[in-house]
C-alpha cells in the first residue's frame, strides 16, 4: 500500500514537471523545423512512419512533404490507418510538421528524441 502511494506521488510530481515544461507560456527555443520534430514525436507519428520517417507500418515520408498533402493527411487522416489529427493541430502545427518532414534525409534534419524538453538535450 505504502509503495503504491509513494509511486502515485512520484508520478504526480513528474506530471507537474512535464506540465510546466509544456505550458504554452514557455517561450519556444526551437525553430519551425524543430517544433515539427517535436510534434512528430509527441503525437507518435514515428510509431507508424519510423523515428526518421523511413516508414514501417505506415509509408516512408522522406521526400513526400508537399505542404497540401501533409495538411490534408494530418487534418483528415486517410484509409489504411492514418489517423486524423484535426482536433489537436493548429495551422501553425501543420506548417511546422511540413517544414520538419521536408528536412527528412537532409543535412538539417533534427533527430532529437527528448521532445518534452524546452531545448531537447538529445
Ligand atoms: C496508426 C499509424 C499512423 C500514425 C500514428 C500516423 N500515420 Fe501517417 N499514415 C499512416 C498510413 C497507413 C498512411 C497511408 C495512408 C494512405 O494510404 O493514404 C499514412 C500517410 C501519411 C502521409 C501521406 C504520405 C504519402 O506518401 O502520401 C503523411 C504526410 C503522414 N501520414 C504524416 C503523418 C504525421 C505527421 C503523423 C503524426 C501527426 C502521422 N502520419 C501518424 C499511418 C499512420
Amino acid at each position: 500500500m505504502k509503495t503504491t502511494i509513494a509511486r502515485a506521488a512520484r508520478l504526480a510530481a513528474a506530471t507537474v514537471v512535464l506540465g510546466t515544461a509544456l505550458a504554452p507560456s514557455a517561450a519556444s527555443a526551437l525553430d519551425s523545423i524543430g517544433e515539427g520534430r517535436r510534434l512528430y514525436l509527441k503525437y507518435n507519428c514515428y510509431g507508424c512512419h519510423g523515428m526518421r520517417g523511413g516508414g514501417a507500418m505506415g509509408p516512408r515520408l522522406i521526400g513526400e512533404a508537399e505542404f497540401s498533402d501533409v495538411r490534408e493527411k494530418v487534418l483528415f487522416g486517410a484509409d489504411e490507418g492514418m489517423p486524423s489529427y484535426g482536433r489537436f493541430m493548429t495551422s501553425t502545427d501543420i506548417a511546422n510538421l511540413a517544414a520538419y518532414l521536408g528536412t527528412l534525409g537532409r543535412k538539417n534534419e533534427p533527430v532529437f528524441t527528448h521532445w518534452w524538453e524546452k531545448v531537447p538535450s538529445r
